[in-house]
């Protein structure tokens, strides 16, 4: 497993001496799922503590069918699955505002050798108004992937007014020092910057990575990994599979029990057993 560069141990204290205030932070520990807030679960690590943040946060698509609630959109499949937790419905400038804090506080953990692995679609309600460029402006965009998921749920209806949107975005937000790692140069020399990686079926959470992209995030990052928005954790089995320190979060305990159940499943195929 790789240290995190400044060589933090899980659960070390940080002491802050200023004269005002003394301030025990305990700091969360590495390779865990945790439950809670992103923004809060960030604060929570001292800056510079992560070598890359690769991610995807909610969409705001407004599912509203949680808790007996009617989705917006019934006869869709993509809007009948649902956050176990949260509507998802924010206003907009509310949603915007929201992704830029957690991008400023991503910006205080990697640092200016660190990266940030934005992945976002469109706002569903308004395909046209492209509310990522609204989140990222300002931000040190080094370049934009173009995640093309093979195909979608959302055909419109019967009357189509849209073509089936298809592809996702994937900012790379990185300090002026942030370099490709070295060690799978010759494998990403080949991806170019459309990756054409079909979106995943078999996991029970309602938005998940596919393995395949979690793995090419992953080897992205020189060092140890963060996913705030954690879902079923496949950031964490990307990183546990290429050996790489990680910490995961997501506000849902019951998504934590996805990942844990993922991971076990993962070292038994390693050890040659299967669930
Ligand atoms: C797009 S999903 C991430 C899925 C993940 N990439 C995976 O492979 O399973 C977004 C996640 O953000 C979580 N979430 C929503 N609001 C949150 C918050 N304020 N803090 C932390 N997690 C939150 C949701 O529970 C959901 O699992």
């Amino acid at each position: 497993m790789k240290e995190s560069r400044l060589g933090f141990r899980p659960m070390l204290l940080e002491v802050d001496e200023t004269p005002k205030k003394w301030l025990v932070r305990v700091i969360p520990e590495m390779n865990t799922y945790h439950v809670g807030d992103a923004i809060q679960f960030m604060r929570s690590l001292p800056k510079g503590s992560v070598d890359g943040i690769a991610t995807s946060p909610p969409y705001n698509k407004a599912f509203r069918n949680r808790g007996g609630h009617k989705s917006n959109w019934p006869n869709s499949k993509l809007m009948a699955a649902n956050y176990a937790e949260f509507d998802d419905d924010l206003p907009p400038e509310k949603y915007i505002r929201w992704q830029r804090r957690f991008l400023r506080e991503a910006q205080r953990l990697v640092g200016e050798d660190g990266v940030i692995l934005y992945n976002i679609g469109r706002s569903i309600k308004n395909l046209n108004e492209d509310r990522r460029e609204k989140i990222v402006k300002d931000f040190p965009i080094r370049q934009t992937v173009i995640w093309n998921r093979g195909s979608s749920n959302n055909q419109g209806g019967k009357h189509p007014t849209i073509l089936p949107p298809i592809y996702e975005l994937i900012y790379i937000i990185a300090g002026k020092k942030w370099r490709i790692p070295q060690q799978y140069l010759s494998e990403m020399r080949k991806w170019g910057d459309v990756w054409h990686i079909k979106f995943e079926t078999g996991n029970p959470h309602p938005a998940p990575f596919p393995l395949a992209l979690a793995e090419r995030m992953v080897k992205l990052i020189d060092g140890v990994v963060l996913d705030p928005f954690a879902g079923s954790g496949t950031i964490g089995i990307a990183a546990e599979r290429l050996g790489y320190s990680y910490y995961l979060n997501d506000k849902t305990e019951e998504y934590k029990g996805m990942f844990e159940k993922r991971l076990a499943n993962e070292r038994g195929m390693r050890n040659g057993i299967q669930d």
